[in-house]
């Protein structure tokens, strides 16, 4: 349903994604991983628009997204959650989820109900301001949004990052839900491993702007985790 080929993306003069080759399968989760610094972020930029490719191709059930603003590629169907969350601190919680609608030019409140049974605590704080929450509040305020514009495939880069291991479990539950559901699949930056091999179907590892190992994720040996992957 995603697929990438040979894309090539240059920051400040550098080089720094080198022919990314991989592709995303429907109603599946896939997994992004490798050391610090090799390209995950960016390659997630790529797709989501935020940088812009020197080379290569991304299509979305067929359709090219190289060229497309961020907002399209969001009306076309990618939901993005980022490193790091970046909430609206100052909107309240309701305000940050209304972002996620008018994102795809939607309505609020047919999705809500279905978004507080995921995350009862953000009905709960819906008139909070969002850098008042919790890192994994935030985390699930994050999410939220991103579900609210119905995406086709949902983008999360590190969504564990910094966060307490029972809402770890709780991000992992609602994967593992959406993933049931099957309305979407999901492309998963994570570098804990256990996390990765719990949730993902499939798994792509990157090093110094490359995918280097692919495939299921009953396949990733320890070999390639000592080589890629072990700090
Ligand atoms: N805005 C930028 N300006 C200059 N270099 C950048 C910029 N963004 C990323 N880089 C460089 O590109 C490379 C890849 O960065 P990227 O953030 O994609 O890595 P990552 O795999 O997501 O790492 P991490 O696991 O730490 O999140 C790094 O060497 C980084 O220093
Ligand atoms: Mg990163």
């Amino acid at each position: 349903m995603l697929h990438l080929s040979k894309i090539e993306v240059s920051i400040g003069g550098s080089q720094i994604l080198r022919g990314v080759d991989f592709h995303v399968p429907p109603k599946s989760v896939t997994c992004l991983m490798g050391r610090n610094g090799v390209g995950k972020t960016t390659t997630l930029k790529t797709v989501v628009g935020l940088l812009s490719a020197t080379a290569g191709s991304i299509r979305l059930d067929g359709q090219e997204l190289a060229g497309m603003a961020p907002e399209e590629r969001a009306r076309a169907g990618i939901g993005y959650v980022p490193q790091g969350r970046e909430i609206f601190p100052h909107f309240t919680v309701e305000e940050n989820l209304q972002i996620g609608c008018v994102a795809r030019g939607k309505r609020a409140d047919s999705q809500l109900d279905r978004i507080f049974q995921l995350f009862p605590i953000l009905k709960e704080f819906l008139p909070r301001k969002g850098g008042v929450l919790s890192g994994g509040q935030q985390q699930q305020l994050a999410i939220a949004r991103a579900l609210l514009t119905e995406p086709k495939i949902l983008i999360l880069d590190e969504p564990t990052e910094g966060i307490q291991p029972n809402v770890i479990d709780q991000i992992g539950d609602t994967i593992r839900l959406l993933r049931a559901e099957g309305a979407m699949s999901i492309l998963l930056v994570e570098q804990y491993l256990d996390f990765a091999r719990e949730l993902a179907d499939n798994f792509a590892i990157m090093d110094r702007g490359a995918v280097v190992a692919a495939g299921q994720i009953g396949g990733l040996t320890e070999a390639v985790i000592q080589q890629y992957l072990v700090v």
